[in-house]
């Protein structure tokens, strides 16, 4: 019932999967007090490198990206050689894995990163709190200059290199759920006047810098991007976002990069103003490889794939709870169900 999961798929020349499931980006929050991977998350990560591509938990570029605590860092020469052991113990298994690159921007938090501006689209909070920790309330952020644009840019295709050099097969860029890419993405968060606000392409031209600046450090065959049009996550819906992604989709295919990548905790949820699912709208303008998410099983994301909805699968909660999932599918043996009390241990 499965079995066109476990068919090859060839990204480009560079990257070939042994079959169509990938482990979507995990946050654990269990790096060390320097944001240094460590080693039970290496021996966590190679129990899943039968994946056809693992995807890194979200790791942050530089330290006022940070917005919960010990996720971990690929800004530092710590960082990049905890990374090394972690991708090591993946390729000897056989498997491939990404890093998927992160800032959080207004969802920081200056406990994080020993005080200093939270930086965003616009000077537009998001309300709430840092989870489990009631006592950091989210801060209004400061508007990014023109200046802290350029670096921001500049310190992303950084962290792209430092993951080539850490010994990834690639990057997924953290363009969904509502983090820093996203807030330029959407009008709840992008009040700019300048040219990076109010029109679709002035909203779609910090992520497209972010894309071709990574683009010419590492190329696009190794270069991935998740995305929400869809506000579900620290952010509110507008309708005017549509606008903003059929602008920015369309761009993204003359780039020719290695996948793209919805970002969805549950694919059957409609948006209104993208007229369907994340994946439904995706595919409808985005001409490419594309990986489907959130709340498949392997049979309704092999189902999916059938229908041509989208190419590859992005498992997530399923693997935290079965390191053995892809072996499992492949048999027909029973999964064990997740819970969110597993988070606290890397099984
Ligand atoms: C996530 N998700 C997520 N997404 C992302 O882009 N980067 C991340 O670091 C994380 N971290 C994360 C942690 C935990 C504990 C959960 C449950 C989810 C979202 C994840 O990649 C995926 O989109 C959803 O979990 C939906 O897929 P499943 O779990 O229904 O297969």
């Amino acid at each position: 019932m499965t079995s066109n999961l476990f068919t090859p798929y060839k990204f480009n020349d560079t990257l070939t999967l042994a079959n169509k499931i990938l482990m979507a980006p995990l946050t654990r929050c269990m790096a060390d007090d320097d944001l240094v991977p460590t080693q039970a998350m290496a021996d966590y990560y190679a129990r899943r490198a039968d994946a056809g591509l693992i995807i890194s938990e979200a790791t942050i570029i530089r330290p006022d990206g940070q917005g919960y605590p010990h996720t971990p860092g690929l800004f530092t020469p710590a960082q990049i050689n905890g990374w090394r052991v972690v991708t090591d113990a993946v390729h000897q298994k056989g498997g491939k894995i990404f890093a998927q690159l992160w800032h959080t921007g207004r969802v920081a938090h200056p406990h994080f990163f020993a005080g200093g501006d939270v930086l965003s689209a616009s000077a537009q909070a998001v309300e709430g709190t840092v989870p489990r920790m009631r006592e950091l309330i989210y801060q209004t952020p400061k508007a990014a200059s023109l200046e802290d644009i350029k670096q921001l840019v500049a310190d992303y295709a950084q962290a792209a290199e430092n993951a080539i050099d850490g010994g990834f097969d690639g990057v997924e860029i953290h363009g969904a759920n509502g983090y820093l890419i996203d807030q330029f993405l959407h009008h709840d968060s992008n009040r700019r006047e300048d040219e990076y606000g109010q029109s679709a392409e002035n909203m779609s031209r910090f992520a497209l810098e972010v894309v071709d600046a990574i683009v010419a450090r590492i190329g696009g065959d190794r270069t991935a991007l998740r995305v929400s049009p869809g506000a579900y996550f620290n952010m509110a819906g507008d309708p005017r976002d549509r606008d903003v992604f059929d602008y920015l989709l369309p761009e993204l295919a003359k780039r020719d990069l290695a996948f793209l990548h919805g970002g969805i905790f549950d694919d059957s949820m409609e948006f209104d103003y993208l007229g369907g699912t994340i994946s439904s709208y995706l595919r409808s303008v985005y001409p490419k490889t594309l990986v489907g998410v959130g709340s498949y099983t392997a049979e309704t994301g092999s189902a999916a794939i059938a229908a041509n909805k989208f190419d590859l699968l992005a498992i997530g909660r399923p693997f935290i709870a079965n390191p053995d999932y892809v072996e499992k599918v492949r048999k027909g043996a029973e999964l064990v169900p997740y819970a969110d009390t597993m988070l606290s241990e890397l099984i």
